[in-house]
């Protein structure tokens, strides 16, 4: 349930009434005119969406974004998905794990070279609570910060012990910090990784439970697909039996052009399970944020970008929900 203003019982709240009457009251559309069906869609969707609260999932969720290809979205995913839970109401740590730190410019987080960052976690061991910082702009989203002192961590991680797990013991030891310090659980972790497979994105595997793909509908969209999955695979065999793809987005995604359907298509029928409904379109609002030092949520957050981040994030908190059910239908059908 994404509306915590909802009866528990079915029964409309009269929070519920007005958001439906306000849903009518938005003219029908005329599809001859694709720009007022557009504007009517979106009022309908931020109506829906304005102050929508998410439902806390039973446990930390944690996510490692990855593709092994550039520029397909991977940070502006990790960003946006992670404000948008933020603003559901859910506490959410960002985990920057790629070296161009452009996951903590987004995010408005200082990270010049020598501010304490992911490099010193997994190189120094220092702990998370002291290179954690606060989003200003979006409350209960922090952020690990990335500096391009962790460039040089992919060679220095090569000769450390327990090297893969570095993260991951990190991460483990910050929760459980929380949990004795009594502040709040984190409720998602999203870590954004560089484009390579090195041991910087093998540590975010074995720190992860979940796999979150941005898939671009553009030619290649699937290209090197294959061999990210078998890289998954030797992951979840050798270091993280727990591993698996849970999530895929389609970004920079044009409905106006068959291409960009055809390869939605293709990704669906691939992972009809794990590919979400809501795809993020390709949006000049989303790629000027950045240079805001600001997540498109906060940027302009009317735009249909922010509106489809905030869909992606409902969704994702959402099917938390469904895998709790099927978990505990599951567990109370061995009872009887
Ligand atoms: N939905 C979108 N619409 C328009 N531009 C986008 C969208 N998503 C990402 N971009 C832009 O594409 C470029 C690559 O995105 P980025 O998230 O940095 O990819 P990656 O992390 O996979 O390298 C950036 O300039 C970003 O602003
Ligand atoms: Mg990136």
């Amino acid at each position: 349930m994404s509306d915590r203003t909802a009866s528990s019982n079915g029964t409309p709240t009269s929070e519920d009434k007005r958001r439906a009457a306000l849903l009518r009251s938005v003219p029908e559309a005329d599809d001859t005119t694709p720009l007022a069906a557009q504007l009517a869609e979106d009022a309908r969707r931020r109506i829906r969406l304005q102050g929508a609260r998410f439902a806390k999932p039973v446990s930390t969720r944690v996510f490692t974004i990855a593709n092994q290809k550039g520029g397909v979205g991977k940070t502006t995913t990790t960003v946006n998905v992670a404000a948008a839970l933020a603003q559901g109401g859910l506490n959410v740590l960002v985990i920057d794990n790629d070296p161009q730190g452009n996951a903590s410019t987004a995010l408005g987080i200082d990270h010049h070279a020598g501010v304490p960052s992911t490099y010193d976690v997994v190189i120094n061991g220092t702990p998370i609570q002291e290179v954690v910082q606060g989003c200003e702009a979006v409350a209960g989203l922090l952020v690990v910060p990335a500096t391009i002192d962790l460039s040089g961590a992919e060679i220095e991680l090569v000769s450390m012990v327990a090297r893969e797990n570095r993260l991951h013991n990190a991460l483990d030891a910050y929760l459980s910090w929380r949990a004795d310090q009594g502040l709040p659980r984190i409720d998602y972790v999203l870590i954004d990784c560089p484009p390579s497979l090195g041991l910087l994105t093998i540590n975010a595997f074995v720190a992860a439970r979940e796999v979150m793909i941005p898939i671009q509908c553009e030619y290649y969209a699937l290209e090197g697909l294959s061999q990210l999955l078998n890289n998954i695979e030797l992951i979840r065999g050798h270091l993280n039996p727990d591993l698996h793809v849970s999530t895929i987005l389609l970004t920079m995604f044009d409905r106006r052009t068959n291409l960009a359907r055809e390869v939605a298509d293709e990704v669906r029928e691939h992972f009809p399970d794990q590919t979400l409904a809501a795809t993020i379109p390709r949006s000049v609002r989303i790629s000027e944020a950045p240079s805001y030092g600001q997540t498109v949520l906060t940027y302009d957050a009317g735009s249909s970008g922010a509106l489809a981040y905030m869909e992606a994030a409902q969704e994702i908190a959402e099917r938390a929900d469904k895998l709790n059910d099927v978990t505990s239908a599951a567990a109370a059908e061995e009872e009887n």
